[in-house]
């Protein structure tokens, strides 16, 4: 009895501390830090004037084979840039000094001057802002009932972790659906999605770029986890009730090249199980598609993001299942990743890597990672 109560209650740490590390999360919890400034020391820094910023008009593509970017979104306070330079920085000693791939930066924020040229000194490749999202991008659908919304917000407060928050579900409604739609993505073959923060902890002999283009792999991840029930009461149904209207687009539950037994236990029950988002390269053609645009849309209508709290990873998991087979995902194994300094994967080839092979998330009691190999 003990025994199961304290591994219910490491059970619901595990659960707080995913949710928690979840997409575009770290901004959130930067931004709850105490501040430092309120401490009594008096430190009169100058001012540094730094030039203005402009976008590049063209965005150099080093690669003749297809266009590829890192792309994420940012707060625009001082903590978020030091998260964003720490992840550049290991962007670049890991892979990109090699490569200059040209990063795409988004912010629903303005972002400084300061900001902008201290993000781009970093980068051996172009590097362009797309800051003040408009609420066409980061808002409600059209179709959402704010009053239904603000009630879903009351009732989720303390219950769900940001559960409360408008800020994440606009975040989460942004990843999953509408910065597809961004006139910065329309000319990229490939993006490789990363959070503020995150850690990328081995040198890559490797172009992850090129390999998913020579293997014609469409979305790629390294960390599997479960997600937290209380996120997604109505999202599995709904999924369903598209699925029936577009048979032709999605995979056969009884195919074996499907992903459906990653989020199917005993071939029915809906196991919450899926790829993390926070890093993942992706051909974006299949967010383009006709199928994956439906999808989106059948989703947003609904309003899950912001009636119930649903989260872009799960939402961008599913429309693999339904619309992939499992050669076209792939697990990064060699690649040495960390989230929130707890969630790692070490390569089983970790010499050169920062990570301690022990840390592994991948053996943890959390992570579904099993489900699909
Ligand atoms: C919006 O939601 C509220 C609360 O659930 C409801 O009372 C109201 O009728 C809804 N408005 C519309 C236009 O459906
Ligand atoms: C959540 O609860 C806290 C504390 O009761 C309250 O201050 C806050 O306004 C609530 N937020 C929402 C969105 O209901």
């Amino acid at each position: 009895m003990a025994f199961l109560q304290s591994l219910s209650k490491r059970l619901v740490l595990r659960i707080a501390a995913c949710v928690l590390a979840l997409s575009v999360i770290s901004t959130v919890v930067l931004m709850a830090r105490p501040n430092l400034r309120k401490r009594k020391i008096a430190i009169s820094r100058p001012a540094v004037n730094y030039p203005p910023f402009h976008n590049p008009e063209h965005l150099h593509h080093p690669n003749p084979h297809f266009k590829a970017a890192y792309v994420t979104m940012t707060k625009g306070d001082a903590g978020s840039l030091a998260n964003l330079r720490l992840t550049i920085r290991q962007l670049e000693d890991s892979v990109n000094h090699q490569r200059h791939y040209p990063y795409i930066i988004f912010s629903n924020e303005p972002l400084s001057t300061e900001f902008k040229t201290l993000a781009r000194s970093l980068s051996s490749g172009d590097m362009a802002f797309y800051d003040k999202l408009d609420s066409t991008y980061y808002g409600y659908s059209p179709s959402t009932n704010l009053t239904k919304a603000a009630e879903a917000r009351e009732r989720m407060n303390g219950s769900v972790l940001f559960g409360e928050s408008e800020d994440y579900r606009f975040a989460s409604r942004f990843m999953a659906g509408t910065i597809f739609r961004h006139p910065a993505l329309q000319e990229l073959d490939y993006y490789w999605r990363f959070e503020t923060g995150t850690e990328y902890m081995c040198p890559l002999a490797f172009d992850p770029f090129q390999y998913m283009y020579d293997h014609g792999k469409k979305l790629s991840f390294s960390i599997a986890l479960y997600e937290y029930g209380d996120t997604i009461p109505t999202l599995f149904e709904t999924i369903m009730g598209f699925a029936a209207r577009h048979p032709d687009w999605v995979q056969s539950t009884a195919s074996k090249n499907s992903i459906w037994p990653f989020v199917l236990d005993d071939k029915k029950t809906f196991n919450m199980c899926h790829f993390w988002s926070n890093f993942q390269i992706a051909d974006l053609s299949f967010f383009r598609s006709e199928a994956y645009q439906a999808y989106f849309d059948y989703l947003d209508n609904s309003n899950g993001f912001f009636y119930e709290r649903w989260g872009d990873p799960i939402v961008l998991s599913m429309a693999a299942v339904l619309f992939l087979e499992k050669e076209q995902v792939h697990f990064w194994d060699d690649i040495g990743y960390r989230v929130a300094g707890y969630f790692t994967h070490c390569p089983a080839d970790y010499k050169q890597c920062s990570c301690r092979p022990h840390e592994n998330f991948d053996n943890d009691g959390y992570s579904c990672l099993s489900k699909f190999q």
